[in-house]
């Protein structure tokens, strides 16, 4: 190193800071600080906040060269596909890096015995006597094993995926998919395998209610087969453990897998590095405020701290273990509860810590304006269109599907051509990487994946339900449906090569449900309907969709309300509807009216 170099110290600073903490920073007075501010042509006081840019004048004029925090660099970078803990830690210095416990995460179909799995393990390895310390649900926990610390994170059971578990996976080093063995893979597993993928994270099975008399250990790993998960016993990579919650067998199998697998990955954090981790999940509790449970990812957090997570912040008044005692720090990979908070953060939300909760404040409320920016201009919203474009910016690095058909029949070619496509590498870059494929409907939990992982949603011959339609206008996800296979692959193959003309897209403006069926003779069939949501127009299209699934899409070639010939029927409204070539209709059948409209390209 040269003499000069050493003459000039680095430090880090965040991007607003008060006169005080800068002058502790830098070692300075604060008087002498707010000496160099005034020469600088800033009047400011000590408790004054002053931006990076700032800041980083005064710092050079007193010898120091600042660069702005690695966490709010990469903060203010595209956020991309790894986590911001992730990047981080690799941030850190090397030599800073120390093992961590791993963290694990259990996904799997509803009913399948994830949380009894949870609490052998837990029981196997707590002392009875701290069993009963555990006062409320605690959905992360530690056990040792080996003398190793294992960090797991519960996942909400729910029949439908919640943002919380395609946010688990993100947070975890390890997903162990539960497939009970009498069950088989069933559609969540499919989609909790889903998840797994999109967040790279490696996966163990254990296939649970071994003790079962109708297990079928064979069917399963068939079936784990099929979905591309190899077992091991079949020279595959996929470590397959057969377990029994219940019965407690196999237990230690799955914790030796755990590890083994940890082995295998880089799981590591730096003690003393910058204070980063996750919110599992937080609430407001009438007498303690709001309580979150944490996980720190980096660094060590402390009674005292002040949390920022989100637009939500505080100093941490209390800070409790997964026993529910008090503990002053903790460490990465350690799940906390904490006590402080002025507003409940959102489950999976990103915690850090900062200086003061000034520092805190002003920072929400430039997060606050981001917010608002961002919803004024959605540009950012992936589209087909608009995916070569990103493409090309490099904000994106591969097209992200998910497809839904009617029938395994149309399923299979759909996925198969995508995939030849991505084979044959158009333009010799972009890749297709069907996410998602299944059958049925387009549902939340659809676009749950896809709002996690920037994908767009495929259907063919399918519709969407009402709580995918909401999630998807809120979270600005692109829909496409399609009732021609070869359009919908044709389609694609423009898009990658950026040539999509401007999409025609799909809004579904009312559904109406019919309650008689008239015969008449020069019409045919009419449907008499009530029009349950929106409204239904006269030049709009419709689909028939019995028991969930869509038969018929077409024109309408009435519309009446009582005698009288309409342009549009509003909700709680009777109406006659009788559909161009389509004389099935039945009784009982919905009716989903839709527009199509050109889009210009984003
Ligand atoms: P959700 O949280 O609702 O998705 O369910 P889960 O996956 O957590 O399943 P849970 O652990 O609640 O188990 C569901 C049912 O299966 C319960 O009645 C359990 O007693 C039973 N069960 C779970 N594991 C086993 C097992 O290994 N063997 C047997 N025989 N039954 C089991
Ligand atoms: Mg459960």
């Amino acid at each position: 190193m040269s003499e000069n170099v050493s003459e000039t110290k680095t430090i880090e600073l965040p991007s607003t800071m008060t006169v005080r903490d800068l002058a502790e920073s830098i070692e300075a007075s604060p008087i002498d600080v707010i000496k160099v501010l005034m020469t600088n042509g800033v009047m400011a006081n000590i408790n004054q906040l002053i931006d990076f840019d700032t800041a980083a004048i005064v710092a050079a004029e007193m010898g120091f060269e600042a660069s702005l925090q690695m966490v709010e660099q990469l903060e203010a970078s595209d956020a991309g596909e790894v986590p911001l803990w992730r990047r981080l830690i690799a941030s850190e210095d090397e030599k800073d890096l120390q093992p961590r416990p791993p963290v694990v995460t259990i996904l799997g179909h509803v009913d399948h015995g994830k949380t009894t799995l949870l609490d052998a393990i837990r029981e196997s390895n707590v002392q009875a006597g701290e069993v009963g310390g555990i006062t409320q649900h605690i959905s992360a926990y530690q056990v040792k094993h080996n003398d190793r610390l294992i960090t797991f994170l519960d996942t909400p059971g729910h029949a439908a995926f919640t943002a919380m578990r395609s946010r688990g996976a993100q947070g975890a080093d390890v997903v162990i998919l539960v497939v009970a063995a009498d069950d088989g893979v069933m559609p969540q597993t499919k989609e909790a395998l889903a998840h797994a993928k999109a967040a790279k994270v490696p996966m163990i099975v254990a296939m649970t209610k071994i003790d079962k008399s109708n297990a079928n250990a064979d069917h399963v790993k068939q079936q784990l087969a099929d979905e591309g998960l190899i077992p091991d016993e079949w020279d595959g990579d996929t470590i397959v453990v057969p377990v029994s919650g219940t019965e407690k067998i196999g237990i230690e199998d799955l914790l030796e897998a755990i590890l083994l697998v940890a082995d295998n990955t880089e799981i590591l954090a730096n003690d003393d590095g910058t204070i980063i981790g996750t919110v599992i999940e937080a609430e407001r509790d009438k007498s303690r405020g709001t309580v979150a449970s944490l996980l720190v990812q980096n660094g060590t957090l402390n009674v005292g701290d002040v949390v920022l997570a989100g637009t939500s912040h505080g100093k941490l008044r209390a800070m409790f273990d997964f026993y529910g005692e008090k503990i002053e720090s903790a460490g990465p990979s350690t799940p906390v509860q904490v006590m402080g908070l002025n507003s409940v953060p959102d489950a999976g939300e990103l915690f850090r810590t900062v200086d003061s909760e000034k520092d805190a404040r002003a920072i929400v409320a430039e997060r606050e304006d981001d917010m608002k920016e961002a919803q004024k201009k959605q540009s950012s919203v992936m589209t087909l269109e608009s995916m070569f474009d990103r493409y090309q910016a490099g904000e994106v690095r591969e097209l992200r599907l998910i497809v839904k058909a009617d029938v395994q029949g149309s399923l299979e070619p759909i996925v198969s051509s995508l995939q030849e496509i991505s084979a044959s590498d158009v333009e010799g870059q972009i890749n297709v990487n069907v996410l998602h494929a299944g059958t049925g409907n387009i549902v939340e939990s659809d676009m749950l994946l896809a709002a996690s992982s920037q994908a767009i949603v495929m259907g063919f011959n399918v519709t969407a339900d009402s709580a995918a339609h909401k999630l998807a206008e809120k979270e600005h996800i692109s829909i496409r449906h399609y009732d021609i296979i070869y359009r919908l692959i044709e389609d694609v193959e423009k898009a990658l090569k950026g040539m999509l003309e401007p999409e025609e897209r799909e809004t579904v403006i009312g559904h109406a449900q019919v309650r008689a069926i008239f015969k008449i003779s020069r019409y045919g069939k009419i449907a008499g309907c009530r029009v349950t949501d929106g409204e239904i127009r006269r030049n709009a299209r419709m689909r028939v969709i019995r028991n969930k699934e869509v038969i018929h899409d077409g024109e309408i070639s009435s519309l009446k309300h009582e005698k009288d010939d309409v342009r549009d029927v509003r909700e709680g409204f009777e109406c006659g509807i009788n559909l161009k070539e389509f004389d099935d209709i039945q009784e009982g059948d919905v009716l989903e009216a839709y527009v199509k409209e050109l889009v210009a390209v984003a």
